[in-house]
């Protein structure tokens, strides 16, 4: 069986409006992905790494298809997603969730826990009925060790920790083989990092989810990847299995991002 995504030779140039052409060196468009492959098998954590800018969340949204690429192709599944339109994209779009770095900005703030982790199943699982959906939601929040009574709050009653379990609760209640997180941990505090992390260590081993994990941070990159695909200006500048490269990084860009690391000891672990 091949790869569970495979990207080929993606491409996403934005516009600069005329004003602000000055700061790019009088560019017509950003760069933001200018050539990016990767192979991403099933049931494996690729890490996107790269300093701010880079193009890492723009990869992301060309994955999920938020947004169309200039050029490229993504197998998803053996299937050319690049190519879908109407409901078959629709259908895509609600099946792969992106958990984002901020948790209190992500989810909608008026509606109950129930109703934000259910919502993708409406477009998804239209079959089942309200009941069979709200038996999905909790079986979800259970698996991020949410309890029931969770399902009836609002986001403000709940803490970073907790929020960030129920962006991962809807994002799992499809059942999908792929989940992008981007950032999902660097705005909490650093005593429900690791819960979060673990967590999402324990969904891949369960399930076999494959996660993209976006993040600048190496010193959790090591913990949660298999892969790493380190990104600079556009383009992969040097990828491999994620102990190979950050224990002995080849290209000079990823040494100076290993280099920036605050305390390599605490870090590399
Ligand atoms: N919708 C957009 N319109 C115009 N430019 C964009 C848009 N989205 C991203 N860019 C530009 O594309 C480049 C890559 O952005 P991207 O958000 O993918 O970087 P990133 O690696 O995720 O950075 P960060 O670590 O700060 O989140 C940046 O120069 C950014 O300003
Ligand atoms: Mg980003």
């Amino acid at each position: 069986m091949g790869a569970l995504v495979e990207a080929r030779d993606l491409k996403k140039y934005f516009p600069v409006k005329k004003g602000f052409r000055q700061m790019f060196k009088g560019a017509e468009f950003v760069k933001a992905v200018d050539g990016v492959s990767f192979a991403l098998e099933r049931g494996k954590v690729l890490v996107l790494a790269g300093e701010s800018g880079s193009g890492k969340t723009t990869v992301a949204r060309l994955v999920l298809r938020a947004i169309d690429p200039d050029a490229g192709s993504i197998m998803f599944e053996g299937n050319d997603v690049t190519r879908y339109e109407g409901s078959q994209l629709k259908h895509f779009r609600a099946s792969v969730h992106m958990v984002y770095q901020d948790p209190y900005s992500s989810l909608s703030p008026r509606m109950k826990v129930m109703d934000i982790v259910m919502e993708p199943l409406t477009v998804h699982d239209r079959k089942s009925s309200k009941k069979e959906k709200e038996e999905k939601v909790l079986i979800s929040l259970d698996e991020v060790r949410l309890a029931p009574e969770i399902a009836q709050r609002l986001p403000h009653m709940l803490s970073g920790g907790q929020r960030q379990r129920v962006a991962i609760a809807r994002a799992l209640v499809t059942k999908p083989a792929l989940i992008v997180a981007d950032e999902p941990v660097s705005m909490l505090d650093v005593s429900v990092r690791g819960e979060i992390l673990e967590l999402m260590h324990g969904l891949k081993a369960k399930h076999g989810i494959s996660y993209i994990y976006i993040t600048h941070d190496l010193s959790t990159a090591r913990y949660v990847g298999d892969d790493i695909a380190v990104m600079n200006a556009g383009r992969i500048v040097e990828t491999g299995p994620i102990d190979k490269v950050l224990l002995d990084p080849e290209h000079a860009y990823t040494q100076s991002l290993i280099a920036a690391i605050p305390d390599p000891d605490r870090g590399l672990y």
